[in-house]
C-alpha cells in the first residue's frame, strides 16, 4: 500500500484558488496502523467548509490527513458534489486503488434526508430540496455512498465511540454551529431526522436564537446567549425527558463560557469528538452501507 503524505501545511486548491487545510492531529492513526478493509471516507458538509478524512471504522480514528475546502457560495448541489468528488479523489489518491470496495464514502448534509434524497435546506442552497444526493454522489465518485443528516452522523460517532458510549435510554446529541442540529438515540439506536433545532421558542424558530451563528448575529454576550440556550434545553427536557444531552458543534469548544448558566436537570456531556464527529460518523455510516450492500450481494436474487 502506498503511504499517504502526512504533513501539516496549507495548500491552495488549483481549481478554486481557495485554501485547503491539510493536517493531522494528536491521536490520529498512520497508514501502517490500519487494514485497508477497515477504512472509509467521512465527509462533513458545513456552512463554511467541506471537510473530509479517511477513518479507521474499527477505532473511529482519523488516518493520515484531513482536508478542508471552503463551501461553494451559493452551496448549489452540483458545486458541492464537485468538491466532494475532488476531496474523495485526493483522500483515496495516495492509497492502492486495488483494495476491493475499500473507501466507501459517507457524507453528512445539513438537511433532513430520506432514502438518499435531501428534503430541506435551512442553511444551504434551496436546490437541495428534493435532490437525489446519494445517487449523484455515487455517480460522481464511483463509490458506495451513504448520506445522512449532519447531526445524525455526528451523533453516531458520539454514541459509538464518544460521550454516549455505553449510555442507555434516551440521548440527544446537539450540534450547535451555523444551525442547530439534533440527533435522538434510544438505547443506541437512532431516530433519524428529528430537526428539533426548528422547535418554536419564544415565538421564533429556535435556531434563530440558539445557533452559535445567532450569538454573533444578535451581538449577545455568553450569559445572554446561554439564557436562550437553557430555555431551549428546558423545552427538550419537558417534551422528551432525556437521560443525557451531548453538546457538540462549534459551541462545544467554548463550553467553559456558558456551562455554568445551564439549569436543566438532565446530565450534560461535551462531545468527545468536538468538530470531528461529523467526519467520523459519516465514515461509520458508509461502512454500515458497505456491509449492507455486501450482505445483499451474498444473498443473491430472491427466489
Ligand atoms: C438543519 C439541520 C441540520 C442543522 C445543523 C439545521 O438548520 O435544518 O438539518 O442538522 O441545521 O447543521
Amino acid at each position: 500500500m502506498a503511504e499517504p503524505p502526512v504533513t501539516d501545511r496549507m495548500a491552495t486548491d488549483p481549481r478554486t484558488g481557495g485554501s485547503v487545510a491539510v493536517g493531522t492531529k494528536p491521536g490520529d492513526l498512520q497508514p501502517a496502523d490500519v487494514r485497508a478493509s477497515d477504512l472509509a471516507i467521512g465527509i462533513d458538509f458545513g456552512g463554511s467548509g467541506i471537510k473530509g478524512a479517511v477513518v479507521d471504522v474499527r477505532s473511529g480514528k482519523v488516518v493520515g490527513n484531513r482536508l478542508r475546502f471552503p463551501t461553494p457560495q451559493p452551496s448549489m448541489p452540483s458545486d458541492v458534489v464537485g468538491v466532494v468528488e475532488e476531496l474523495v479523489r485526493r483522500l483515496v489518491g495516495p492509497w492502492d486503488p486495488n483494495e476491493g470496495d475499500a473507501f466507501p464514502v459517507g457524507v453528512g448534509i445539513p438537511a433532513a434526508i430520506r432514502n438518499g434524497v435531501t428534503l430541506t435546506a435551512a442553511n444551504i442552497d434551496p436546490g437541495w430540496i428534493g435532490y437525489p444526493a446519494e445517487r449523484d454522489l455515487g455517480l460522481a465518485t464511483g463509490r458506495t455512498v451513504a448520506v445522512g443528516n449532519d447531526a445524525d452522523v455526528a451523533g453516531v460517532a458520539e454514541i459509538r465511540f464518544g460521550a454516549g458510549r455505553y449510555q442507555r435510554g434516551l440521548v440527544f446529541v446537539l450540534t450547535i454551529g451555523t444551525g442547530v442540529g439534533t440527533a435522538l438515540f434510544i438505547d443506541g439506536r437512532i431516530v433519524p431526522n428529528t430537526e428539533l433545532g426548528h422547535l418554536e421558542l419564544k415565538g421564533r424558530d429556535a435556531e434563530e436564537l440558539v445557533a452559535e451563528s445567532a450569538r454573533a448575529r444578535l451581538g449577545l454576550g455568553w450569559r445572554e446567549w446561554a439564557a436562550g440556550f437553557d430555555a431551549y434545553l428546558h423545552e427538550l427536557e419537558r417534551l422528551f425527558w432525556p437521560d443525557l444531552f451531548i453538546l457538540g458543534g462549534g459551541a462545544s469548544k467554548r463550553a467553559d463560557n456558558y456551562l455554568q448558566f445551564l439549569t436543566v436537570e438532565t446530565p450534560i456531556a461535551l462531545a468527545t469528538f468536538r468538530n470531528n464527529a461529523g467526519i467520523v460518523g459519516a465514515a461509520l455510516v458508509a461502512q454500515e452501507r458497505r456491509a449492507q450492500v455486501a450482505a445483499l450481494a451474498a444473498r443473491g436474487p430472491l427466489p
